[in-house]
């Protein structure tokens, strides 16, 4: 089917390439195009969209407000307010609320990663950072000089930043012996312990580590609690401060608050995608001991999203109340083990993993081109009215992001979709050995 394109397109649009439909609205989990037709959206604006498109809680709030400020800088609101009194209990520190301090930055969360760099360096006096192959931390210069992807380093990193790449723990792709949890684990720890420790390790310690929980764009992997808690350990130690990018894992995705939420706590955390309820907003969190910075230090126009922050409380007041952290676990329940059963049915899937609603089918690794048959299956699932994307390395990995609020027979949709797409895949492939490297 021929698709429309805008002829106004910049050459850098991405999503559209393989999702090429004109879309007019959107309601729940659902999507619909120009035609009418309806679609399931599992990307969900790459998990920005908590609730799906639209919830009542959300346009009530919005709707709610008489003559809204639309913007303020930084000028202090009621809707701030209410907003902050609302995250504060939920964030991942163990100390009082009023020990928690919050920054409003620009409203992409690139910008929360920026001043959570900017602030940590501020604190130790030190200029280096610690960050993990497969991170990803957004698109500004301090953003992306933490961020692991070749493709988007090699076309826009202008500075050689201090920064430091150590292994995340991603056993699925690592090298025998190291490739199950407890060796990734294990060695990962030990690079890092050496290169802190060494004192011939050539590397100075850092102001920072910068780490996902969980990564998203590299590949929705998990990072083991034990491998947290001991890095929390090490900056103990050090001195180092440990920033926990919660940008994607946050807000209930993983089916607790956040992804480290009883695991570790941060010194930063950085917030954004879900937290404007759908609208633009990003922060940073920390506790009283980490504000040292001055008046100006980090600034920016649209720092104070009022529509965000009344479309997040009412975000936030609705994961409460319709007990939605039980749903993401429930739904996780139901998802995990179906789709260990599709892996069990095919040849295609390597391995299936991940926290919540907030999980990775990783095609085998072993194919010549594992990011093709992903795409193919995502072809299938668009062809059956799913919108879901790949990512991860290679774009092996297909990436569930729905809303928190599915129901299980949504879930089922999705899991059929996804049986029979993978099974078309590997009909129609010349043959699944041909395709791999070492069949
Ligand atoms: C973990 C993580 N950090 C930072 C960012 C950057 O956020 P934004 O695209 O809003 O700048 C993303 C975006 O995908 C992300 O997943």
């Amino acid at each position: 089917m021929q698709h429309e394109k805008f002829s106004w397109e910049s050459g850098a649009r991405s999503y559209s390439r393989s999702v090429p439909q004109i879309f007019s609205r959107a309601e729940g989990c659902h999507l619909y195009d120009r035609n009418g037709k309806k679609y399931l959206d599992f990307l969900c604006g790459a998990g920005t969209l908590l609730l799906g498109h639209n919830h009542p809680a959300i346009v009530s709030a919005i709707q709610g407000v008489s003559q809204p400020i639309m913007n303020n800088l930084d000028l202090r609101t009621e809707a701030e307010e209410k907003f902050a009194n609302t995250l504060l209990p939920l964030l991942p520190f163990s100390c009082k609320t009023d020990e928690i301090r919050l920054h409003f930055c620009g409203p992409t969360g690139g910008d929360a990663v920026e001043a959570a760099l900017k602030l940590a360096v501020i604190k130790t006096g030190r200029r280096g950072v610690f960050a993990f192959s497969g991170s990803y931390h957004g698109m500004g210069q301090g953003a992306l000089s933490v961020s692991s992807s070749h493709h988007y380093r090699d076309v826009g990193l202008r500075v050689q930043a201090d920064v430091t790449f150590l292994p995340y723990p991603y056993p699925y792709r690592f090298p025998e012996p190291y490739n199950t949890e407890a060796a990734a684990t294990q060695f990962c720890l030990a690079h890092l312990e050496m290169l802190l420790e060494d004192d011939h390790s050539g590397v100075s310690l850092p102001a920072a580590i910068i780490i996902e929980p969980m990564q998203g764009e590299g590949g929705n992997i998990p990072a083991p609690p034990e491998f947290l808690k001991k890095l929390r350990a090490m900056c103990d130690k050090h001195g180092i401060v440990l920033i926990l990018d919660e940008i994607q894992s946050g807000l209930g995705r993983c089916g607790e608050w956040f992804g480290c939420s009883g695991i570790v706590e941060p010194d930063i955390v950085c917030i954004s995608k879900g937290i404007g309820g759908g609208f633009p907003m990003a922060l940073i969190a920390f506790k009283q001991d980490m504000n040292v910075w001055h008046p100006a230090d980090h600034i920016g126009t649209f720092r104070g999203q009022q529509y965000a922050m009344t479309a997040g409380q009412a975000l936030l007041a609705t994961i409460q109340n319709e007990n939605l952290l039980a749903n993401v676990k429930a739904r996780h329940q139901q998802m995990s083990a179906a789709l260990r059963d599709i892996a069990k049915d095919t040849a295609l899937i390597g391995q299936v993993r991940g926290r919540g609603l907030y999980m990775g089918i990783e095609v085998d690794k072993n194919f010549e081109n594992p990011g093709m048959v992903a795409k193919s299956i995502k072809v299938e699932m668009l062809a059956r009215g799913i919108v879901m994307e790949c990512g991860g390395r290679q774009g092996a990995v297909l990436r569930v992001l729905c809303p928190l609020n599915i129901t299980s027979d949504i879930a089922q949709t999705f899991l059929e979709a996804l049986h029979e797409s993978i099974k078309t895949v590997e009909q129609n492939l010349p043959s699944a050995k041909t395709m791999a490297k070492a069949a």
